[in-house]
């Protein structure tokens, strides 16, 4: 399917709230002041926004999605910094080579339907001796369990190519180096939090709607894997949630 009719539906920007501090953390600790950066597939712009936040010289967001791209314009005015967002797909984005100093992409480059041109396009925007920087679920996380537990449903899904060092240097290349990270994710309730995802996140929705009559016993099963990853926590929810950072200097 159209990744932009894909990513349209739904909330992004509900969910995605919900797992922005690594593109906030991830800001706060490149080298961004003064520098050129751009941000791929960078939906509702959380990652672009704290860029420029952290004083970019330039920043420049790029998604294939309109409807999260201006959500993305929405908030940057409201934070009051300059942003340049760009509608196109990731592997064909309209900058010139050696654009950026910085090229990152937080939980956006994992859904390239071909990593490996969206790989080679982050490297062609990069300036020689800049970085390409993104971020990745990682298996033994809380999303790596959630792709899991959902595998038997959709037998036909991509084997990702993300969730440990292996499989991401066997894409990006030996040069690649990997950091496991994680923050705190807080969501009301395990069964909240599913139920929010299937109400707003793209992916969730589109598979709870491919396997109909089946969801209720999915669902089920991704309650009991929130409920194992997280605890309570002055009657909220909270899940340490484990991703990877890779770096390429180019
Ligand atoms: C999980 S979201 C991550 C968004 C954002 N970077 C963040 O950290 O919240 C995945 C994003 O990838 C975008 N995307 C998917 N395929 C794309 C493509 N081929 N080109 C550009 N963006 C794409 C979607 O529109 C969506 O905004």
């Amino acid at each position: 399917m159209d990744p932009a009719q894909f990513w349209s539906t739904g909330d992004y920007a509900v969910v995605g709230d919900l797992w922005s501090a690594p593109g906030r953390d991830l800001a706060a600790a490149l080298p961004v002041r003064g520098r050129d950066v751009v941000d791929l597939a960078t939906g509702t712009g959380a990652t672009a926004i704290a860029a420029a936040r952290h004083r970019a010289r330039s920043v420049a967001g790029v998604d294939v999605a309109p409807p999260l791209l201006e959500v993305a314009r929405h908030r940057a005015d409201a934070a009051g910094v300059d942003v340049t967002w760009l509608e196109a797909d990731m592997a064909s984005v309209p900058l010139p080579s050696e654009s950026a100093d910085l090229v990152t992409s937080t939980f956006g480059i994992i859904f390239a339907a071909d990593p490996r041109a969206a790989l080679s396009e982050a490297r062609r925007l990069t300036r020689p001796g800049g970085r390409v920087v993104f971020t990745s679920w990682s298996g033994t996380g809380l999303f790596g369990r959630i792709r899991q537990t959902l595998a038997p449903y959709f037998p036909d899904s991509p084997e990702p190519w993300h969730e440990t060092p292996e499989e991401i240097g066997s894409v990006a290349g030996p040069g690649a180096e990997v950091t496991e990270q994680a923050f705190t994710m807080t969501v009301a309730s395990p069964e909240g939090f599913v139920d929010l995802m299937h109400r707003h996140s793209a992916p969730i929705i589109r598979g709870a709607h491919t396997i109909g009559d089946r969801w209720p016993q999915a669902r089920a099963r991704l309650v009991d894997v929130v409920r194992a990853s997280g605890e309570e926590h002055r009657g909220a929810f909270r899940i340490p949630v484990g991703y990877l950072v890779t770096t390429l200097t180019v």
